[in-house]
């Protein structure tokens, strides 16, 4: 999606603005831009291509001013180029400058209505439509451009994230939020505004999440807040416990792999404060749910999307091995429109590490239109998704960098693993059974680094698949969505088809796709199902098939079968998701780097899919 940063205050804007872009860079762009305010003139410098070509013009021209905003386009309507990249100029004059992020249904008629005013086009964007109607409300009332955008904003229909600039009230950035994501950053002598926290981090801890129908107006030294109904409104400050470092690459070739070594650490802050040793149990803080109430849910349903979706899959396994309750995994995109019949006993679950995801920012909603009790798993703190669920868990994974889920993935099966835990031991499972599970949490990131030593095996390994045109993965029954996950990796990155399935499953068509250039990927650590997954194996060797596994350490008979063994420690059954998806998360990320590939920015994905 679109990334926007905007910048008033006491250093040269220009700087600020492009480093915040660079930290935006993973969500996926085709062009980007700035604009900045020198004196009383506005300044405009922007290009299709990377934030690169973008400094390279800056070298060339550069853009002085101490106020500014600026973008990353991630294209919706018209192509990537110089005249569609952001920012759009609006009035006869140029006047104003304007960033946008979402969709405006009603471009085109707000179009013809300019152009009948004598309005001229420069671009094929809907956004230009909005620079347009802010300068003409600016003519009307000269040196008020908050007044300017807050007159003008009625007009549209759909969504925006917005920061605008005029060389009329230099110092100003003015912000607007429906839809798309928009944060203040609360500096000192300085206020910024961005799509993700992640681009102000460096500047400041303390952030403002704006809400749907807010308009803000920032100057070096001030900032106000105003409501389209409720008129000037005190927001709610949070603090982003981000270490400093926490967006850089820290020595790592990508953020992908950086994020793939930290999911020891991302294990254990999932799990922090919340496991009950003493209960045998785990306990959340913000469920906002009494134990009476959890003990009177029949049905769980999760709403979410992509790799978010594998990890609600995982947590069917788990929920209703441990707790014994029915759980439905629904696309996001799917639940929304399909109407599915739900009683009042069901409880909604949405999960989502951008918590901006459009989809499932719908499903969310929807369930609540139907009055049912909404929870979201979310990581990133005051997203839209975390505040309009009426409770949630945080996964305290930190900002994830790399369009690739990893760590995320890993800190929502964790969070599910004890929330399966919390909900079992609610009803039937023992103390014993309960400790079982928090004894296993408790080892899980001892048990990572072992499986992340093995990064030279599967290094290796990779050459085995770098030239494959396409790829199976089987796993059986929690490793099924493990199998589902490892294949959405290796296509996101390194653009090879694959396909996730459960293994028996194999046998009723897929197999027909087996011969020497297809690798089959079996995820068979040992367990209640093991030997028939053997058999499984068999049948692909039989077809000449080449068989990478991931299997228990030491585990001989599957060695044997296996052109490529990728280990992982021996653990109980309920934790081994948790190991399994490392093996598959490396070897699509070294398979991606044999192929060249760009590795945090994958061709054609965004890292939070803010449209439908
Ligand atoms: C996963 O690697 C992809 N980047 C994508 O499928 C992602 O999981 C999906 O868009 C959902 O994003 P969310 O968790 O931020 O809602």
């Amino acid at each position: 999606m679109c990334g926007i940063v905007g910048y008033t205050g006491m250093h040269e804007a220009s700087p600020i603005l492009v480093a915040g872009l660079r930290r935006l860079e993973y969500r996926g762009y085709d062009s980007a831009g700035l604009a900045t305010i020198a004196s009383d003139r506005l300044i405009v410098r922007k290009r299709a291509g990377r934030v690169r070509v973008l400094e390279e013009s800056l070298e060339q021209e550069p853009a002085p001013g101490s106020c500014g905003i600026s973008h990353t386009r991630w294209a919706t309507h018209g192509p990537a180029s110089d005249r569609n990249a952001h920012p759009h100029i609006g009035g006869r004059n140029a006047e104003v400058a304007v960033v946008h992020n979402g969709v405006i249904e009603n471009h085109s008629a707000l179009r013809r209505e300019l152009e009948a005013e004598g309005y001229t086009f420069a671009s094929q964007t809907d956004t230009e439509v909005i620079a347009h109607l802010i300068a003409r409300e600016l003519a009307r009332d000269g040196n008020n451009l908050f007044a300017a955008v807050q007159r003008a904003l009625p007009r549209l229909e759909g969504t925006y994230g917005l920061a605008v600039v005029s060389a009329k009230c230099p110092g100003e950035v003015i912000g607007a939020k429906l839809g798309s994501p928009l944060v203040v950053g609360l500096g000192e002598g300085e206020h910024l505004l961005a799509s993700d926290p992640v681009a102000i981090a460096p500047h400041t801890a303390r952030v403002a999440f704006l809400q749907d129908g807010e308009v803000v107006r920032l100057t070096p030294d001030d900032f106000e807040i105003h409501h389209r109904e409720r008129g000037e409104i005190t927001p709610r400050i949070d603090r982003i416990d981000w270490k400093p470092d926490a967006v850089e690459l820290g020595g790592h070739a990508h953020y992908m792999v950086k994020e793939i070594r930290e999911q020891p650490d991302t294990v254990l802050d999932a799990c922090r404060g919340r496991l009950r040793r003493a209960e045998g149990t785990s306990r959340f803080g913000g469920l906002n749910m009494s134990a009476r109430q959890l003990r009177r849910v029949r049905r769980v349903v999760f709403a979410a999307c992509g790799t978010s979706w594998h990890a609600a899959l995982v947590g069917e396994y788990l929920i209703e091995r441990l707790a014994h309750l029915p759980v439905e995994v629904e696309y996001a995109s799917e639940f929304r429109y399909r109407n599915a019949p739900l009683d009042d006993r069901t409880l909604v679950f949405v999960l989502s590490q951008s918590g901006e995801t459009a989809d499932t920012l719908g499903a969310l909603r929807e369930a609540k239109r139907q009055g049912h009790p909404t929870l979201a798993i979310v990581n990133t703190v005051g997203s839209t998704i975390a505040r309009e669920a009426d409770g949630g868990i945080y996964l305290h994974a930190g900002p994830e960098v790399g369009v690739a889920s990893t760590k995320a993935f890993s800190a929502q099966v964790t969070v599910l693993t004890l929330l399966a835990l919390y909900l079992g031991r609610l009803r039937h499972l023992s103390f014993t059974d309960g400790l079982a599970v928090v004894d296993a949490m408790e080892a899980v990131p001892a048990a990572l680094q072992r499986v992340l030593a093995t990064e030279p095996q599967i290094e290796a390994a990779a050459a085995r698949m770098a030239q494959a045109k396409s790829a199976l993965y089987l796993g059986r029954d929690l490793h099924f969505p493990v199998a589902l996950e490892g294949a959405l990796k290796l296509k996101e990155i390194s653009y090879i088809h694959a396909e996730g399935y459960p293994t028996a499953e194999m046998k009723h068509g897929p197999i027909a796709l087996v011969d020497r250039d297809t690798p089959c990927v079996f995820i068979a650590p040992k367990g209640s199902l093991h030997a028939k997954t053997l058999s499984n194996i068999e049948e692909v060797r039989a077809r000449h098939g080449t068989v990478v596994s991931v299997g228990t350490e030491g585990d001989e008979a599957l060695a044997a079968l296996s052109d490529v063994f990728l280990p992982i420690p021996d653990m109980p059954e309920v934790v081994q998701p948790l190991l399994a998806v490392v093996p598959l998360q490396l070897l699509a990320y070294h398979v991606a780097r044999l192929r060249g590939c760009d590795i945090d920015k994958p061709r054609n994905l965004a890292k939070s899919v803010t449209v439908e």
